[in-house]
């Protein structure tokens, strides 16, 4: 688990991180989504104890990672997002330094090394210099080099970044694969991605966390399931909408007609319940249809509006 309390980081007159909350439960893959400078790096930074927050407590598998950075580092795997590699080691000799960094024995190396090697399919390569890598292979032995010492938690910064299409594919499914058995937050900029792979999507923006919840809820939202556009050609529907529990968002009036927006969350099917409601009223119906959002648009209405 991975738990952040009121976090606050500030780079001088930047605030980075603006009192993020946030809860990560056991084997939950979290997807950190956010346009550039958002807060991601720097949020996933001080869950790993790289950096300290301003103020605030952030915890990690039980282990509050500001008094005892140490023994929650070993709790932690991480992907920086450069994914930065010794070109002139071997995956094999740079696998064995993380070991020796995160105090694994050269004993339970050796069993690590093989379980690591397969779960992320360098078995092959161990032994080649890493810049003759391509860079699936580098992000695999990123991976593996995260994974050595066995965390509980891993941390992976945008992990898809650069890679082609089907090396995409490969490391979503890798992902998914780890996570039966960590606590996984990612970091991505695509909407589409972070709608694949996570249980709970946290989009974040100017340092703030704007919308959380899993795909599902975040695709309700954005489709406006309970949102309905209603043109009557009388004007009045507004009394009888609203004594029947319904709320009404807008109101335009154009050329003789009135167009609605309303919304409902106890209707099942809200444009039967209106298309009745018209009817027993002697209300004429010109027109009615759902509103349309794609999860794209709401990500983007989220993360371009200026703050009030
Ligand atoms: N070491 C630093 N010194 C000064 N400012 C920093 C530092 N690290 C981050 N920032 C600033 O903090 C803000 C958040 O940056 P951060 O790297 O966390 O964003 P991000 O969401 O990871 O963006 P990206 O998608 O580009 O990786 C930005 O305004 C950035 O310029
Ligand atoms: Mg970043």
């Amino acid at each position: 688990m991975i738990r952040l309390a009121n976090v606050t980081r500030r780079f001088g007159d930047i605030v980075a991180v603006n009192n993020v909350s946030l809860f990560v439960k056991p084997g939950e893959i979290v997807g950190f989504l956010g346009p550039n400078g958002a807060g991601k790096t720097t949020t996933m930074r001080m869950i790993t104890g790289f950096l300290l927050p301003d103020s605030g407590e952030i915890e990690v598998g039980g282990v509050d990672v500001l008094n005892y950075p140490e023994v929650a580092k070993r709790k932690v795997g991480y992907l920086p997002e450069d994914n930065p590699l010794y070109e002139d080691m071997t995956p094999y000799e740079y696998l064995q330094y993380g070991a020796v960094m995160r105090y694994v024995s050269q004993h339970e190396f050796k069993k690590r090394l093989k379980d690591v090697a397969d779960k992320t399919g360098i078995g092959d390569v161990l032994t080649r210099p890493i810049g003759e890598l391509s860079k699936g292979y580098r992000q695999r032995v990123g991976l593996a080099h995260a994974l050595i010492h066995d965390p509980e938690v891993l941390i992976l910064d945008e992990p898809t970044s650069g890679l082609d299409p089907s090396q995409i594919v490969a490391m979503r499914e890798l992902i998914k694969e780890l996570s039966k058995e960590k606590t996984v937050v990612l970091s991505t900029h695509i909407m589409q991605e972070a709608q694949h792979i996570s249980d709970k999507i946290v989009i974040i923006n100017k340092g703030k966390i704007v919308a959380e919840g899993s795909p599902e809820e975040l695709e309700k939202m954005a489709k406006g399931e309970h949102m309905v556009h209603v043109v009557t050609k009388n004007r009045g529907f507004e009394k009888v909408l609203s004594s029947s529990g319904i709320d009404i968002l807008e109101i335009r009036e154009k050329d003789g007609e009135t167009e609605f927006l309303v919304a409902s969350e106890d209707k099942k099917d809200l444009r039967e319940y209106i298309f009745n409601l018209a009817k027993k009223n002697n209300v004429t119906l010109l027109e009615m249809w759902k509103e349309r959002v794609s999860l794209e648009e709401i990500f983007l209405k989220l993360t371009q509006e200026e703050e009030p």
